[in-house]
């Protein structure tokens, strides 16, 4: 770990508390011109550390600067990690992807400030600007079969929105089968993916990777997402949330979800939370598309939907919006 690293850690450990050079030196086993040096670096990475040649520095509460250590140091010591963070990737999934086939191990948890292929459910491309965004994917290596897993996308969706709730004042709800709404508007985006074991052909490793818009992008959304996407912080973060403690908060209920997987509540949480029951939806499958009512969730997870004949089917797969009475859709 170099110097500036390890200054960051300190910093990021007394976050809004003025810790001295001295101390910081004698910690690290470094000069004070060395701590000098590392600060200054750590400000012309966009760390806000206020000096004060009396009490020494502060990493201001609401600086938000992605990185291991800001992460580690709002995770608790019971929730272990390997933690890997890249300022841009392509795509924390696809990384994550990577790594698990070199081995990584269970809870390799992939962050970035940006993705370059940031990739959606269906093919889509997810829109994953530098600053106001956090891009995560976990790999888990679960030891279950195809069904259990399966219910990961449906724990991944709740230990989001309890990290949501955790930290801002905004309530959570799910958009069948993943989305995570506040006010109206998609802040986040799910994508769940399994590598099977070729001769097994059982589910060997699942990567989820979340799309969380934190903030609103500086040029704002592309048109075609300004309709439906919306940012958790459309002004000031509050300082429980910047995108670090995000991170640890989404990392924390993702692992507890993982491993109560066969717990009844996360179900229930799931289908309570749900923000298409009663609704009346267009559900696109393939290639087709058709109006329904959302019924109910099923305790596999599965959509229950009424047609327009009166006949209700479940929806293991696919992809449904919203028709409200204005005519838009979501
Ligand atoms: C969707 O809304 O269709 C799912 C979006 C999932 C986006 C996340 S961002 C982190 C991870 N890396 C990706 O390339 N995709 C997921």
């Amino acid at each position: 770990m170099t110097s500036k690293d390890k200054v960051l850690t300190l910093l990021e450990q007394h976050k809004g508390s003025f810790i001295s050079g001295e101390v910081i030196a004698q910690q690290l086993d470094i000069t004070r011109a060395a701590v000098w040096r590392s600060i200054q670096d750590l400000r012309s990475s966009g760390h806000v550390i206020e000096a004060s040649t009396k009490v020494g520095y502060k990493l201001q509460e609401e600086s938000d600067v992605l990185s291991v250590q800001g992460i580690t140091a709002a995770l608790a010591s019971k929730d272990k990690v390997n933690l890997v963070y890249h300022e841009t990737i392509d795509s924390t999934n696809k990384e994550a992807k990577r790594l698990a086939l070199e081995g990584a191990p269970h809870a390799t948890v992939v962050v970035a400030g940006c993705q370059t292929e940031g990739r959606g459910r269906n093919g889509k491309i997810f829109y994953s600007p530098q600053a106001s965004g956090l891009y995560l994917s976990m790999l888990m290596r679960p030891n279950m079969g195809t069904s259990m897993a399966l219910r990961i996308t449906a724990a991944a969706a709740v230990a989001v929105c309890r990290a949501i709730e955790d930290v801002s004042e905004k309530q959570a709800g799910i958009k069948w089968v993943n989305d995570i709404y506040c006010n109206n508007k998609k802040v986040c985006g799910i994508l769940t993916e399994g590598i099977s074991g070729f001769e097994s052909g059982n589910i060997e490793s699942v990567i989820v990777g979340i799309g969380i818009n934190h903030q609103l992008p500086e040029q704002g959304f592309p048109p075609e997402l300004k309709h439906i996407a919306g940012a958790l912080f459309e002004g000031a973060v509050l300082p429980q949330a910047t995108r670090n403690r995000l991170a640890a908060a989404v990392i924390k209920h993702l692992l507890w979800v993982v491993d109560n997987l066969d717990s009844p509540t996360i179900m229930a949480e799931y289908q309570q939370r749900s923000v298409v029951i009663g609704k009346k939806i267009t559900v696109l499958q393939g290639r087709e598309n058709y109006n329904a009512t959302a019924v109910a969730i099923a305790s596999d997870g599965a959509l229950i939907v009424r047609l327009e004949d009166g006949k209700e089917q479940q929806l293991r797969s696919g992809e449904i919006s919203l028709r409200p009475a204005s005519g838009q859709s979501w």
